[in-house]
Order: structure tokens, then C-alpha cells, then sequence
């Protein structure tokens, strides 16, 4: 195979949580960490892409030749892939919080002797499908499927009601959020690949390898 097989190609990538805030020093979050996505950047920076990673907050150092831009909430992430496409090829990584709060107040909230605030919440926009079916949208679109329970079916159920090409399905049920390791099925058209469980290094690799032969096959799947 080539040295470089993805030189010539952009390809984004989101990482990470989303920090959705609720006053200036509180926030709703998640326990991704964004290995898993910042190892696919690595990866595809490896295979000679000029990668955009758009990432949470997370505690990761920027892979070499990646070019990182840090977002907090999933509004500022959806601005953040907005502007960084057009890009070949798009892997969205990110666990993006399904909620945020309603109204996130100016000041820090006080205890104010009774009753506990309420949190109410609204839905955040859903990136991956505005993606799917924008302008811009990438030739090759994944998404993830962090599941607990009938990973597949639902995945495979997730990749045709957002429009994406392939799901990434893990199940989440163990301790996948934040370990070091990740099992994968790769949810296509076509069907359904699960890899053992690897490194999450070695995840982002298998995976980039197929993104390598999709390009090269014109991705007919
Ligand atoms: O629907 P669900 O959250 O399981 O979908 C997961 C996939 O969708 C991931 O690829 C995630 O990055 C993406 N997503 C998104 N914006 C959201 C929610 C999920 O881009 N608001």
C-alpha cells in the first residue's frame, strides 16, 4: 500500500464530550474522553491527511499534524463543523450532550434556603444528521453509536435515520468511556464487521485502513 494513501484528502473529525453550561461555573457533561477520536485523527494525519479535529473538552494533547480546534457546548461544536467543512470524509466521534439547559443563567446560582432549582432542558441540534443532509455533505459520512443494549439492530436502525454511511456501534455498558480499549461493529449498507477488542490506537487504525479502501473502491457501499 501507499506510504501516504490519504494525502490530497481532508478529513474532519470530532472528539470528545460536550459541556453544556448551567451558570457560570456548573455544566452537564459526559464521561467520553476522546481517545477514540483523537486516535482516528492521529491515524488519518499518519496516512497523510490534512485533518480538522473539532473537540470538547477533554485532557489530550493534539496529535502531530493535526490542526485542533476546541469547542465547549454542542452549539459551538455544530458552528465549529459547519465551518470546517468541506472536507472527503467525516468522522464524528464526539459524544455530544442530547440536552442542554434551557436557559443557562448570567450568575452563579445561589442556595436559596428551600427548594432545589429545576433543570430544564431543550434539545441540542443534531450534527451528524445536519451534516448527512447539508450542502456540504462529506462523500464519506460516519457517526458513532455509543449503545447499551441490541448494539447493532439499533445501530444499523441510527445509520439509515441519520443518512451516514457507516455507524461505528460500542457497547457502552462496560467501561469503554475513558478505558483504553474499544470493541467496534462496523455498521454498513452492506452489513455488519466487529473487530476483536483492540487499543483504541489500533481501533483508529483498522478503521482508517477501510476508509482508505472505500475511497480507493469509490465507496459503493
Ligand atoms: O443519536 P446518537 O447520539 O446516538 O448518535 C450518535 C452519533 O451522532 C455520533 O456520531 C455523534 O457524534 C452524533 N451526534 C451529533 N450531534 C448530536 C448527537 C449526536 O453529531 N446532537
Amino acid at each position: 500500500p501507499e506510504h501516504r494513501p490519504l494525502y490530497g484528502k481532508h478529513v474532519l473529525v470530532t472528539a470528545g464530550p460536550t459541556h453544556e453550561p448551567i451558570d457560570p461555573v456548573r455544566y452537564l457533561a459526559n464521561r467520553s474522553s476522546g481517545k477514540q477520536g483523537f486516535s482516528i485523527a492521529a491515524m488519518a494525519a499518519a496516512a497523510g491527511a490534512r485533518v480538522t479535529l473539532v473537540s470538547g473538552p477533554v485532557h489530550l494533547t493534539t496529535p502531530p499534524g493535526v490542526d485542533r480546534i476546541d469547542v465547549e457546548s454542542a452549539d459551538e461544536m455544530a458552528a465549529a463543523v459547519k465551518k470546517a467543512l468541506p472536507a472527503d470524509v467525516a468522522i464524528m466521534a464526539a459524544a455530544v450532550a442530547d440536552w442542554r439547559t434551557k436557559d443557562r443563567s448570567g450568575q452563579k446560582m445561589k442556595k436559596r434556603g428551600s427548594a432545589p432549582p429545576a433543570l430544564l432542558l431543550t434539545e441540542n441540534p443534531d450534527i451528524l444528521a445536519s451534516v448527512a443532509s447539508g450542502r456540504k455533505r462529506p462523500k464519506l459520512l460516519i457517526g458513532f453509536a455509543a449503545e447499551t443494549e441490541n448494539v447493532v439492530d439499533n445501530a444499523q436502525a441510527k445509520r439509515k435515520r441519520k443518512g451516514v454511511d457507516w455507524i461505528i456501534a460500542n457497547d457502552v455498558s462496560g467501561d469503554v468511556m475513558g478505558g483504553d480499549t474499544n470493541t467496534i461493529h462496523i455498521v454498513r449498507h452492506s452489513g455488519v464487521e466487529t473487530l476483536d477488542e483492540l487499543p483504541k490506537m489500533e481501533v483508529a487504525r483498522a478503521l482508517i485502513d477501510k476508509v482508505v479502501e472505500s475511497l480507493e473502491n469509490g465507496n459503493e457501499d
